[in-house]
């Protein structure tokens, strides 16, 4: 039922977002969506991400009788994921191109202006486009990103996870990792699409100055985007009913407790006698200047990031989102969170170890919400609320740089595939307001006008509260 409408999320959303997504239209995607009722409530996530053992290297998963069949034919799982991690036209194959994307033009610049003899053996590159962990003798840095990166080091499960009786749990017990648990799932991402403080994963403002594209992340809709698997009825059985909803809710809040993590680390948080930029919200410096009397500045007042103007702002997209959903499902912990980021903006303007304590506030707090959304279920009626909430009055105020414009869109985008998922609302009509999400007002961040785009995401919020 869904197979149409993840599909056309897919290329619509790479083809609106072309400007900040690198790669462009995926076709004939087979995911089938996931919903929001229902579903196990993940257990506790591990605090840091760890990729298992020793990884025994793509050849060791690929066997035409393992997971390297030509069709989706497998009676368990579909056994063509290596085509799906391969697949050259989609965002589906992107992880097996990262290390192959060092060798090419974009990258021999980035390495040239960084003064690196070669993208493909610095650090500061393989940390993120290469599998980084200790390797057995079939690995190949050349496959990228391979299955281990995200499932684990295949040492102590690859013999028993397709033998029978092999259970979900017990391969996790032998080192799978969980992806399943969406705090887990999260983390890892995280350490590629943010950054971590293990060597040679964060892409720092240097990195983008010297012409890395900028990282923007949304955990369901960048799960979608990458999935080789189908969410079909023995998959539930075996792994529990997966919520579109509570994993972008919980990769809101894993996302800036990774950020506040890395801000409050001395290693990574300064550069020279600056703070590190990579933090802060890009287009807070990276303002049009001009002497003429008539200049219109572009800035606009954002009243939740009390700074004197002048400053530049810390990147709140996820505070934004994640006080959003704190309002529908856990209003108890929405004042506080509200509270404390404030606090953190605050003394973002008063030195370092007011700040560096204001961010531990926070992330705790984050935290506390991330634990929440992992238990919570999140209803028709929520979601809805939780739509209304991104575009609400106090909301859209705050919408006055790119990132959180761009991260409002994602979350709309997601919320509106969730309720189609779970049948709530029809494909038909997701189609045509999916057309008004305001992609365009998001196509290029150097023309990005906020007044334009709070109108244009509250009309398609309006067009979805009709559906209700
Ligand atoms: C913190 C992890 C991280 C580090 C470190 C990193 N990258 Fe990336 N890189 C990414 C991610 C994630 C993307 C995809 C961004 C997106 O599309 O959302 C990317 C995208 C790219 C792209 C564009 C890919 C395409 O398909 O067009 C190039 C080129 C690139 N990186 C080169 C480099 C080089 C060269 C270095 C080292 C100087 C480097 N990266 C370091 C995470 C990283
Ligand atoms: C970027 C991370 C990532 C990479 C790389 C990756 N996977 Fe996955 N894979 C996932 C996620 C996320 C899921 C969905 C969650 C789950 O079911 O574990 C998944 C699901 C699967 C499933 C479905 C499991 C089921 O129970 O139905 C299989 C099989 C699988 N992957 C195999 C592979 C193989 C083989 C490779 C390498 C060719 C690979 N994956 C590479 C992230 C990844
Ligand atoms: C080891 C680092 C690493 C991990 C872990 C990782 N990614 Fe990536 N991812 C990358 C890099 C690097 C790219 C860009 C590759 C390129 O375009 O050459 C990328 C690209 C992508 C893309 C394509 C983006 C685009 O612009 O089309 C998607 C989608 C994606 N990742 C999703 C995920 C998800 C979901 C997870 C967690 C389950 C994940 N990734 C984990 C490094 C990683
Ligand atoms: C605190 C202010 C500040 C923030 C925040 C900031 N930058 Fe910069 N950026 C600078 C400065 C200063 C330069 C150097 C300008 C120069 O060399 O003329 C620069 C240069 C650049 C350049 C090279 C431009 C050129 O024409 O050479 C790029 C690209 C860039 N930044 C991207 C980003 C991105 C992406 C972000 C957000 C993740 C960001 N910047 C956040 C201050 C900032």
């Amino acid at each position: 039922m869904s197979g149409g409408i993840v599909a056309g999320r897919t290329a619509w959303v790479l083809s609106a977002l072309g400007g900040l997504f690198a790669l462009v239209v995926a076709v004939g995607l087979f995911i089938l969506g996931s919903g929001i009722a229902g579903g196990t409530p993940a257990t506790a996530a591990p605090s840091s991400v760890s990729n298992g053992g020793v990884h025994l290297g793509v050849a060791s998963c690929s066997g035409s009788t393992c997971h390297g069949r030509q069709e989706a034919d497998g009676q368990v799982v579909r056994q063509d994921e290596l085509l799906r991690w391969q697949e050259p036209s989609s965002p589906s194959g992107a992880h097996s191109r990262a290390f192959a994307i060092l060798a090419e033009p974009r990258s021999v610049d980035i390495a040239r202006r960084l003064g690196l003899a070669s993208a493909e053996t610095a650090p500061m590159c393989l940390g993120c486009h290469s599998d980084n962990a200790s390797h057995g003798p079939r690995f190949q840095l050349s496959d990228g990103i391979g299955c281990e990166a995200c499932h684990g080091g295949a040492q102590n499960w690859l013999s028993s996870h397709y033998a029978v009786g092999a259970t979900h749990q017990g391969n996790v017990a032998n080192g799978l990792y969980p992806l399943t648990e969406p705090r887990a799932r999260a983390e890892l991402c995280a350490d590629c699409h943010f950054g971590s403080n293990r060597p040679g994963q964060f892409v720092n403002h240097k990195i983008m100055a010297a012409g890395h594209p900028r990282v923007s992340f949304e955990l369901d809709l960048f799960s979608t985007l990458q999935a080789h698997h189908d969410e079909d009825e023995d998959y539930v059985a075996r792994k529990g009913k997966q919520s579109n909803v509570r994993m972008w809710a919980v990769g809101q809040a894993v996302m800036l407790d990774r950020a506040l993590t890395l801000f409050s680390d001395n290693r990574i948080a300064q550069e020279g006698i600056f703070p590190e930029f990579y933090f802060f919200d890009c287009h807070t410096c990276h303002r049009q200047i001009s002497d003429d009397a008539g200049f219109r500045a572009t800035a606009v007042a954002n009243p939740g990031r009390p700074i004197p103007s002048g400053m530049p702002a810390f990147n709140d997209e996820n505070m934004i989102m994640l006080l959003a959903a704190a309002r529908v499902t856990a209003p108890s912990l929405a004042s506080q969170f509200d509270a404390n980021s404030r606090a953190f903006h605050a003394a973002l303007a008063s030195d370092r170890g007011s700040a560096v304590r204001a961010a531990g506030r926070l992330r705790a707090t984050a935290s506390a919400l991330a634990n929440n959304f992992s238990r919570t279920d999140f209803s028709r009626a929520q979601v809805f609320q939780i739509v209304d909430a991104v575009s609400s009055p106090a909301n859209l105020a705050r919408y006055t740089d790119y990132e959180g414009a761009v991260q409002a869109v994602m979350a709309t985008d997601t919320l509106l595939n969730a309720l189609v998922n779970s049948g709530y609302v029809g494909a038909g009509s997701a189609t045509s307001i999916r057309a008004d999400i305001a992609y365009s007002a998001v196509r290029e961040p150097n023309a990005f006008r906020p007044l334009e785009f709070r109108a244009a995401i509250g009309r398609a919020t309006r067009a979805i509260r009709a559906l209700r």
